[in-house]
C-alpha cells in the first residue's frame, strides 16, 4: 500500500469519519455482532490485526490474572496512600502505575528481550544466567519477593496450562522453565515470575500464531508492548483500591514511626 506517512501527522486505526467508527477497520457492530472481547480489542488496536480467539482468550487471561496482587504490592500501596491523603481517582491511580517498572509488574518487555535473544543464540541456561551475572544485570522475569520453589505463583501456572494446552509451541516458555530450574539450583526465591511467564509466552503467540512476520516480532519486542498489558491490568485493582479507601472513608496515611532506622 503506498506511504502516505509525510501527508498525515497523526497515523491512527480508529476511524470515528465513517458512519460508524471502526477499530483498524472492523467496524463496532461487527465487534459487538461477534461477540468479540477486550483481547480482540487490544489485537485491533495494539497489533493492527485480527487475532485467532486462542491468542485473544491468552491476553485476556493475562488481564484477568495480572488485574490484583492485593494491597501490600508497590503499587497498590502507592495508590491507597494517595486516596487516603484524599486526592481523586485519576491521581490515585497513576501514584500507583508510576511504580510499574523494572522490579515490579515491568519486566515482562526485558524478560522477552533477553529470553528471545539467549533461546535464538542458542545459549544453555547456564551460560545465559552466569553471563548475566557476569554484566550485573538481574535476570529479567526471574524472582519473587514472596513465591518460592515450593510456593509456585499459581498466575504462573495457570497461564503455563493455557499456553500448553492451546499453543501450537511453547518453545520460548520451556526455555524459561529451564532457566528457572537452573535458578532455583542456586537459590530457592529465584521462581520463573509472572513478568517472565508472560515475556516468554507472548514470545511464542508471536511467533506462534503465523500471523506476525519476524520483522514484526522484533519490532514489537524492541518497542515493548509487552508492559503495556501489566500496566492495563493493574489499573482495574488500581482503581478497585482507590474506591475501597474511599468508600470506607479511611484517614490520612502515616506511615508507623517505629519501622524507620534512624540514622545520623
Ligand atoms: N536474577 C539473578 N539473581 C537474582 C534475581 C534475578 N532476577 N533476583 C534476585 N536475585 C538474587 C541476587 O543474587 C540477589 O542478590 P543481590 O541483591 O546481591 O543482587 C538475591 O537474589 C536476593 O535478592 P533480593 O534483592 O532479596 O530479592 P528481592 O526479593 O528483593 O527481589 C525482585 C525481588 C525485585 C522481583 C528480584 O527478583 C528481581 O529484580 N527480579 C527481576 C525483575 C523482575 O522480574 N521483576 C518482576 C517481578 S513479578 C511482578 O512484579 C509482577
Ligand atoms: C504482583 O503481581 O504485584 C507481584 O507479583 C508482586 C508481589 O510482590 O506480589
Amino acid at each position: 500500500s503506498p506511504d502516505f506517512s509525510q501527508f498525515f501527522p497523526f497515523q491512527i486505526s480508529t476511524s470515528s469519519s465513517g458512519e460508524e467508527p471502526c477499530y483498524a477497520g472492523v467496524p463496532m457492530s461487527s465487534i459487538v455482532e461477534q461477540g468479540l472481547g477486550v483481547g480482540d480489542v487490544i489485537s485491533l488496536l495494539w497489533f493492527k490485526r485480527s487475532l485467532p480467539r486462542y491468542c485473544t482468550k491468552f491476553i485476556e487471561i493475562c488481564i484477568m490474572l495480572c488485574a490484583d496482587h492485593g494491597p501490600c504490592v508497590s503499587g497498590a500501596h502507592n495508590t491507597i496512600v494517595t486516596a487516603r491523603a484524599g486526592k481523586d481517582l485519576v491521581s490515585s491511580l497513576v501514584s500507583g502505575l508510576l511504580t510499574i517498572g523494572p522490579r515490579f509488574g515491568g519486566a515482562i518487555d526485558d524478560a522477552a528481550r533477553f529470553f528471545k535473544d539467549a533461546y535464538d543464540r542458542g545459549l544453555t541456561p547456564y551460560e545465559f544466567v552466569e553471563g548475566m551475572k557476569k554484566k550485573g544485570i538481574r535476570v529479567p522475569g526471574i524472582g519473587h519477593r514472596i513465591k518460592r520453589g515450593d510456593n509456585r505463583d499459581k498466575r504462573v501456572e495457570l497461564l503455563q496450562l493455557f499456553a500448553r494446552t492451546n499453543f501450537p509451541s511453547v518453545k520460548y516458555m520451556e526455555y524459561a522453565v529451564q532457566v528457572e530450574t537452573y535458578t532455583l539450583s542456586k537459590a530457592n526465591n529465584l521462581v520463573l515470575n509472572v513478568d517472565g511467564a508472560i515475556g516468554s509466552l507472548f514470545l511464542d503467540l508471536l511467533a506462534g500464531s503465523g500471523m506476525f512476520t519476524k520483522q514484526e516480532i522484533d519490532e514489537i519486542v524492541e518497542i515493548g508492548y509487552l508492559n503495556g498489558l501489566f500496566v492495563l491490568a493493574r489499573s482495574i485493582g488500581l482503581i478497585g483500591h482507590t474506591f475501597d479507601q474511599k468508600r470506607l472513608k479511611q484517614p490520612l496515611y502515616r506511615h508507623p514511626w517505629e519501622d524507620v532506622l534512624y540514622t545520623k
